[in-house]
């Protein structure tokens, strides 16, 4: 009998240089440094950096990436345009994916040899520096256009993080705040062959282009069982209300056999190694604004579900509550999400790029047995 392997789960399809989880220890490497020592002491752009290149930046070739970021930062006419069109109730997943098939069709316009689509490395890398700089300006948009408010222009003398709360909130950032969404960004950037990585691997093995590839990863990230959670962890603490609710909420929930979102990960059995990051990110906020309640309500329901269940929460338990205290929108998570892992996504474009092969598994089939159409006649 075949052995099927549902959902891949347990097995190696391929190398990768660029991230190493492992569950045994717990851990999450990018490029050898473990993810926690990145967040505490980098910035989101020097991650971006190690992840293409393999090394930390030099302050010259950070100050380049910057350069070049803070260049590209602007929501391009034509992006603002297409979003325009769409319905102001359009989930904002689907206007950045829509945003950026906007960008490749103009970046790759006159390109009419399908041969020629994959680009080569360095254009890849410099199409990824772009849409890592485009994507805050498209995120703060559906925000703010959901809002009704006007879009505000990029500026010059804030960081990666800065800009990005600037572009949504249009006000001073404060640092507190700007550091949590450091850590959030680098966090989120990469993890291996989770299910929008390897969407846009299986892409760019067709030789399709690096555009075609991040709007598949859109697509995938955007589902509750993978990036869509740490929306779903909001919808849920809503629902729950108050500390005092959570033993009878989980034991109606539990009845109903219904998933308890930013828990249980498919590689992490024993607890999710950026999660201890994220949370003292999130006591961060929660002493800045003042907000006891969300740490008794997160505290509760993580204790009353992992004694019940022994499984931990994932990463999107701990950053939907803080995004929520900044003041994003529950539908602006993901998206900010997609802002940071367009650079892990990226990076493995270019890696699955240089070591190509058709990603092409089989399936075993199950359906009827041969048989054939009434008054068929094989041509003599
Ligand atoms: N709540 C309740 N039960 C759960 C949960 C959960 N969050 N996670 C796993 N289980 C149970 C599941 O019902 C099953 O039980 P049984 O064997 O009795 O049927 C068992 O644990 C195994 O679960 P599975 O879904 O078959 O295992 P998986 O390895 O495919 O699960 C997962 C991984 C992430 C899909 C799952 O844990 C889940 O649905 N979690 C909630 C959604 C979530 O938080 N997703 C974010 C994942 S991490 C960040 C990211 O990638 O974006």
């Amino acid at each position: 009998m075949t052995d099927i392997k549902k959902g891949l789960a347990g097995v190696y399809v391929d190398y990768t240089a660029i991230s190493k989880v492992n569950p045994e220890t717990n851990s999450l490497l990018y490029r050898g440094y473990p993810v926690q020592e990145l967040a505490a002491t980098q910035p989101f752009e020097a991650v971006a950096y190690l992840l293409w290149h393999g090394g930390l930046p030099t302050d010259d070739e950070l100050a380049a990436l910057r350069a070049t970021e803070r260049a590209h930062r602007g929501l391009a006419p034509e992006v603002k345009a297409a979003i325009d069109l769409l319905p102001t109730g359009a989930h904002p997943m689907d206007e950045i994916r829509t945003a950026v098939s906007v960008i490749g069709a103009t970046e790759t316009a006159g390109i009419t040899n399908v041969l020629d689509a994959v680009g080569t490395p360095a254009e890849n890398l410099e199409r990824s520096v772009r849409l890592f700089a485009a994507l805050p300006a498209i995120v703060a948009y559906g925000q703010r256009r959901r809002r009704g408010l006007d879009p505000v222009e990029p500026r010059d003398d804030l960081d990666y993080s800065a800009n990005l709360l600037w572009l949504t909130f249009g006000e001073e950032p404060d640092p507190v705040v700007v550091d949590a969404v450091n850590r959030s960004m680098i966090l989120y950037a990469e993890h291996s062959f989770n299910a929008s990585t390897f969407t846009a691997r299986v892409v760019t093995s067709t030789l399709s282009d690096l555009y075609s590839a991040v709007v598949a990863a859109i697509g995938a990230l955007k589902g509750p069982l993978h990036g869509g959670a740490n929306e779903a962890v909001l919808h849920i603490l809503n629902e729950i209300g108050d500390a005092a609710n959570v033993v009878p909420w989980l034991d109606e929930a539990l009845g109903q056999k219904r998933k308890i979102m930013g828990f249980g990960h498919r590689v992490y059995k024993r607890g999710d190694s950026r999660v201890p990051t994220m949370k003292a990110a999130l006591d961060m906020l929660i002493a800045h604004y003042d907000r006891p309640d969300v740490a008794e309500l997160y505290e509760t329901l993580e204790r009353e579900f992992v004694s019940r269940k022994g499984i931990y929460p994932n990463l999107d338990y701990p950053s939907g509550p803080a995004y929520n205290l900044i003041g994003f929108d529950v539908l602006t998570f993901t998206p900010l999400f997609v802002a940071s892992r367009i650079t892990g996504w990226t990076a493995h474009i270019i890696e699955q790029q240089s070591a190509n092969a058709l990603i092409r598994p089989l399936s075993e089939y199950n359906g009827p047995d041969e048989r054939h159409v009434p008054g068929y006649v094989a041509d003599a």
